[in-house]
C-alpha cells in the first residue's frame, strides 16, 4: 500500500463521515440539509453527489478520524487538518460549518473536497478548497467529471459551467453532460480531459463580466487543443444554476439552444463591443480574431473560420488570411 492509497482511504472516510452528519446528525440536518433543501437539491442529487456537511466545531472531524487509527500526519497530508508548526495540539479541520461537496477523480475516487459557507459573511471566503496535495492538482480536475463521463460520450458533448451547484442544478434538470472548472482558469489538462470523452464544448459561465472575460480565456485554450467550442451566455446575474430554477429544466434547454454562438460569433461580437466605433479598436479586433483562428490545427476549419470572420466583420477574407499567414511566419 503506498502513499496515495493511505490518502485515498481517508479522504473516503472523510466523505462518508460528511456524509453522515449530513444526513444524521441534528445540526447536520438543521442547518446543511435544510439548505441544499431551500436551494432546491433533490435527495437523489445529494446522494449522487455525495455532499456532506462539516459540524461547527474546532476539530469533530480530527478527533473522529484519530479514534478511527488515522494518524495525524495522514490527516494533514490529506488536506483536512491544519496543523501550525510547532504547536503542541493536532490542530484543527480545515472545512467547519460548512455544506460540503466531494470532488471525485475520473475514476470515481474522492480526492478533495469544496466546501461552501451557509450564511453570506464577509470575513470568511465563500468556498474553501482543499490544499493541493499528492492526489489533488486542481489544474488536472474538473469537479462532476465522474457523473457526467458516460452521458458525455453518449451525446458527445460537453457543457462546462464555473460552479459546483451549476453542475447540481443542470443534473436535476436532466443535463447530465456537465463539468465544472470551479471559478479558477481553464486549464490544458482539464481541456484534454474532456478530449478524452468528446470534441465539443460549450461554455455556460455566468452572466457577469467575469463570466464573459473567463469564457475568452478558456476560448483560445480550447481551440488550440482541436475541439470545437460553443458559448451560451446568461442574462447579466444570472449564472445556469439560478437561471435553471427561474425557468424550468424545458425553456432551459430552449434557451442553451437558441442562445449557443459559435466561438466566432461570440468572440467577435464581445470584442466589438468593447471596442466601440474606435477604428483603430477595431482594426485590433481583426488581429485578435486572426490570432484565435491560427492557433486551430485543422486547416479546414481554419478556413471556415477564416470565411465567417470575414463576413462578421464585414472584411476581405483573403486580407485575413494573409494576416493569419503572417503570424503563423512570426511564430516559425
Ligand atoms: P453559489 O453562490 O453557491 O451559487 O456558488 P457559485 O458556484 O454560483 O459561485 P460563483 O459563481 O461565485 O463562483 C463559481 C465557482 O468559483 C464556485 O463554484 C467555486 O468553485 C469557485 N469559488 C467561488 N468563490 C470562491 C472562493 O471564495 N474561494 C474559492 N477557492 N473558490 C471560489
Ligand atoms: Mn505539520
Ligand atoms: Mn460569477
Ligand atoms: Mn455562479
Ligand atoms: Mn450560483
Amino acid at each position: 500500500q503506498n502513499a496515495r492509497d493511505s490518502l485515498y482511504i481517508i479522504l473516503n472516510y472523510a466523505k462518508n463521515y460528511f456524509q453522515q452528519q449530513l444526513q444524521q446528525h441534528e445540526e447536520g440536518q438543521a442547518i446543511g440539509l435544510s439548505y441544499f433543501k431551500e436551494r432546491g437539491f433533490s435527495k437523489n442529487i445529494l446522494d449522487k453527489f455525495e455532499l456532506g456537511y462539516s459540524l461547527e466545531q474546532w476539530d469533530g472531524f480530527t478527533k473522529s478520524a484519530l479514534a478511527k487509527g488515522y494518524s495525524a500526519d495522514i490527516i494533514e497530508k490529506a488536506g483536512l487538518l491544519i496543523h501550525k508548526e510547532g504547536s503542541r495540539t493536532a490542530g484543527y479541520d480545515r472545512f467547519r460549518g460548512r455544506v460540503i461537496f466531494p470532488i471525485h477523480s475520473v475514476a470515481g475516487k474522492v480526492i478533495a473536497f469544496g466546501a461552501r459557507i451557509l450564511k453570506a459573511d464577509k470575513s470568511q471566503p465563500k468556498y474553501l478548497n482543499s490544499p493541493e496535495t499528492e492526489v489533488y492538482h486542481k489544474g488536472d480536475v474538473l469537479y462532476g467529471v465522474f457523473q457526467a463521463k458516460n452521458t458525455i460520450r453518449q451525446q458527445d458533448a460537453c457543457y462546462l459551467v464555473e460552479g459546483y451547484t451549476d453542475v447540481l442544478s443542470l443534473h436535476q434538470a436532466g443535463i447530465e453532460n456537465v463539468v465544472a472548472s470551479s471559478g479558477t482558469a481553464l486549464t490544458v489538462e482539464q481541456i484534454k480531459l474532456i478530449a478524452r470523452f468528446t470534441s465539443n464544448i460549450t461554455i455556460l459561465y455566468d452572466g457577469d463580466i467575469a463570466g464573459v472575460k473567463a469564457a475568452l480565456r478558456g476560448l483560445d485554450l480550447v481551440l488550440e487543443e482541436g475541439l470545437n467550442v460553443n458559448v451560451v451566455l446568461f442574462p447579466d446575474g444570472d449564472d445556469p444554476d439560478s437561471y435553471v430554477r427561474k425557468v424550468g429544466a424545458e425553456a432551459f434547454k430552449t434557451y442553451i439552444q437558441n442562445a449557443s454562438q459559435d466561438f466566432i460569433a461570440f468572440k467577435t461580437k464581445t470584442l466589438l463591443q468593447e471596442a466601440g466605433t474606435d477604428p483603430f479598436k477595431r482594426a485590433e479586433v481583426i488581429s485578435e480574431m486572426v490570432q484565435s483562428i491560427v492557433k486551430i490545427p485543422d486547416a479546414i476549419k481554419r478556413q471556415v473560420f477564416f470565411q465567417r470572420t470575414a463576413e462578421m466583420m464585414q472584411v476581405d477574407e483573403q486580407m485575413l488570411i494573409s494576416e493569419g499567414n503572417k503570424v503563423i511566419r512570426k511564430q516559425q
